[in-house]
């Protein structure tokens, strides 16, 4: 008897179905600088368009729902990869990411151990010694591919904390007074790593920043004295380079002498702005991503790969066994496999989502990934300038590439109120996105560029089209 299964598809209609598929998403890339940002459609209206059928009772054909899908991800989706796309820190997608999730997708390695994944492994550890190359960071350090930014964050949180209290991986935090250090200005994943690993949020002390948005390393310094005055235990300090509001760097080498003599671990959440580290001229700061024992990463932001893929490195490889291996009876795999990737990261089963990174990696080369970031720049930078050139628009700040200002007209009240209908009018309105930051009170529009579709003419039409829809209020 032979097994029939729908799931398995026959390849000439695999062949026909992702012909046309191509196709298809190869018009969408070249319609896409004059596409809307986004339809803008209400939650109700994209439920309606989905429909409440149940889960079908008996198979569909393939290639209806392929194409169903398409049509509902063209229409009703927001397009990062849109040139006057520059909300939050999400990049444009390499083409060439598709592609390689395509091919992951297709072969299905498991890469949590070698034997499961074996090309698969070593294009990961590739990767990671490429990523590591490309910031200067010791090129036997260790390192693992998560899903994104906060969980590379909590790979180095998780790794410091072991390091500091070795029983806790048996014992729990029961017993330890652990407390991390992180400026006010850092992205929520720390409060999810203080909560999620036991420690508890109030186990963070928020450090003040300047007026740059840096952490102040004297304001550090007395608040570890403080914790040790009152029998804490001080063990991280958490820096950014490339604070998601702003894209403020923290004195890394500051932070580092003094995470040295207090012997505290520096983690430095490069999530955003450690790429660019590489670039000429880049300031000696975020030059400094050496001095510390671990770095989190997001090739799906800097790097241009598809969602998702974050990076963590950590300087001594060590440390990643040290914090997650455990080798159950069940896993009889070869005791001189080079790599298991399950022992050094969170994940057991885990996906080839090297491969997207690996080949944007090589599609860009490092010139041209230097360039590409150094453009992004460049942009803000025109931003900032162009917004100046209009009294009813105020620039704040300027950061890596991330540009904030505000619309203030003579005669407002509550500007912060005005400019928060405004960005959400601006979301709505499918000619451009924004997202917002909080500087000093005042509720900012931010445009972050983190996207190679974005061209001079699409930052000089930022400021009349925010005038405009400003104008709609
Ligand atoms: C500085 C910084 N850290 C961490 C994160 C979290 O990254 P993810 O959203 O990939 O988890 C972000 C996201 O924008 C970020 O900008």
């Amino acid at each position: 008897m032979t097994r029939h299964s729908p799931l398995d598809m026959d390849p000439e209609e695999f062949r026909a179905a992702g012909h046309q598929l191509i196709n298809q998403i190869a018009d969408f890339y070249k319609a896409l600088p004059h596409a809307q940002v986004t339809s803008g459609q209400t939650p109700s209206q994209v439920r309606a368009v989905l429909g409440d059928a149940k889960l079908p009772e008996v198979p569909e054909a393939n290639d209806g729902i392929v194409q169903h899908a398409w049509a509902l991800l063209e229409k009703h989706s927001l397009h990062n990869g849109h040139p006057r796309f520059a909300g939050y820190v999400t990049s444009s997608a390499a083409p060439i990411g598709a592609l390689a999730e395509l091919m992951a997708a297709a072969v299905n390695p498991n890469v949590g151990a070698w034997i499961l994944g074996p090309i698969g492994t070593e294009i990961e550890a590739q990767c990671v010694k490429w990523i590591a190359d490309f910031l200067d960071y010791p090129a036997d350090c260790g390192g693992v591919l998560v899903s994104g930014g906060t969980m590379a964050n909590f790979v180095g949180f998780l790794a410091a904390r072991t390091h500091a209290c070795p029983s806790i991986r048996a014992e729990g935090v029961r017993a330890a007074r652990l407390v991390v250090y992180a400026s006010k200005e850092t992205h929520t994943w720390v409060q999810k790593a203080a909560d999620m690993f036991g420690l508890g949020t109030n186990a963070i002390r928020w450090i003040p920043a300047d007026s740059q948005q840096r952490m102040e390393p004297a304001a550090l310094s007395h608040q570890i004295q403080l914790d040790r005055a009152q029998g804490f235990q001080p063990f991280l300090i958490a820096a950014t380079a490339g604070t998601v509001s702003t894209g403020a760097v923290d004195p890394i080498r500051a932070l580092s002498a003094i995470a040295k003599a207090e012997g505290l671990w520096l983690h430095i959440d490069g999530a955003y702005g450690a790429p660019a580290a590489a670039l000429p001229g880049a300031d000696e700061d975020l030059r400094s991503l050496h001095l510390a024992n671990s770095i989190a990463v997001d090739p799906h932001k800097w790097f241009y790969a598809p969602l998702e893929a974050g990076c963590a490195l950590v300087k001594n490889a060590q440390h990643l066994p040290d914090t997650f291996d455990y080798s159950p009876a069940y896993y009889h795999f070869d005791a001189d496999a080079p790599l298991n990737y399950y022992q050094h990261g969170p994940q057991n089963s885990r996906g080839f989502r090297a491969l997207k990174v690996w080949m944007g990696l090589r599609a860009a080369g490092r010139q041209g990934l230097i360039q590409t970031i150094a453009d992004d720049i460049a942009l803000a930078r025109q931003l900032f300038d162009e917004v100046q050139k209009h009294p009813a628009l105020e620039a704040l700040t300027t950061g890596l590439s991330i540009t904030t200002f505000r619309y203030n007209p003579p005669g407002v009240a509550d500007i912060n109120t005005l400019n928060e209908r405004l960005l959400d009018r601006i979301q709505k309105s499918g000619e451009l996105f924004l997202s917002n930051a909080i500087i000093d009170g005042k509720f900012a529009l931010r445009a972050c560029i983190v996207n190679f579709r974005t061209q001079p003419a699409d930052i000089a039409a930022i400021p009349r089209l925010v005038l405009k829809i400003a104008e709609s209020l």
